[in-house]
């Protein structure tokens, strides 16, 4: 369900360059004065930009798993509410850094939390706005790894290459069962070609499900 718009998300590990895709997708749609909004997640309004500091500050070591996932689950509730929900009723395009199989990857497969809780949780937080498709940028951990950036980790970075072997898994996994939704992308090739891809899927998409 999207109301009127378009709601697309984007997932991947660390590293495998989402952002600075889904930056690429924005500059198309604004030239073509399509309206598109980015949200990130964990962020995107005032309180959750705060609960973000929160979550990636590396002095934060004594995080439970359930209170970081119920951290990044408030976080999203409020971005749902302020900006997700109003952009999708007034028919815009949401592309998503990151929405509920984050949790599901990084809390569920990641850090073993129970499938039951998180989808529990994820249908209140999401307000039964779930994304109409969505990218998952798929890459070797090892080679995400080395592309990541040089301020140093984060929090959720620190727990190093085995963690983020868990997460890639998961998220296959995920795709494996949502194949209708969750397009898998080989992220290790080039930007460009990773652009093209991702741009003809939704173009295809919203012109197959336009009145
Ligand atoms: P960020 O710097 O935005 O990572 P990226 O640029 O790779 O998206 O940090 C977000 C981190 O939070 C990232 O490591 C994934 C993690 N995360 C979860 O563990 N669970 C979640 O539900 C979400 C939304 C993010």
């Amino acid at each position: 369900m999207a109301g009127q718009g378009w709601f697309f998300s984007f997932e991947g590990i660390d590293g495998v360059g989402k952002t600075t895709l889904i930056k690429k997708l924005m500059d198309f749609f604004k030239e073509k004065n399509y309206p598109a909004v980015y949200v990130r997640e964990p962020g995107g309004t005032l309180i959750s930009e705060k609960i973000r500091e929160l979550l990636l500050d590396i002095k934060n070591t004594g995080i439970l798993p359930k209170t970081e996932y119920l951290l990044y689950a408030a976080a999203r509730m409020q971005l749902v509410q302020e900006i997700i929900m109003p952009s999708l009723e007034q028919g815009h395009m949401v592309l998503a850094d990151r929405y509920t199989d984050s949790s599901l990857a990084y809390q569920g497969y990641g850090r073993g939390i129970e499938r039951e809780f998180l989808n529990n949780i994820n249908d209140h937080c999401s307000m039964g706005f779930s994304p109409q498709l969505t990218f998952l940028l798929d890459m070797d951990p090892e080679e995400a790894y080395k592309r990541k950036k040089e301020e140093g980790p984060d929090r959720v970075e620190q727990m190093g290459l085995e963690f983020q072997k868990k997460v890639r898994e998961g998220y296959l996994d995920l795709a494996a069962q949502n194949p209708e939704r969750i397009i898998v992308i080989n992220a290790g090739g080039e930007l460009t070609e990773v652009e093209a891809q991702v741009k003809s899927c939704i173009i295809k998409y919203i012109k197959r499900h336009s009145a």
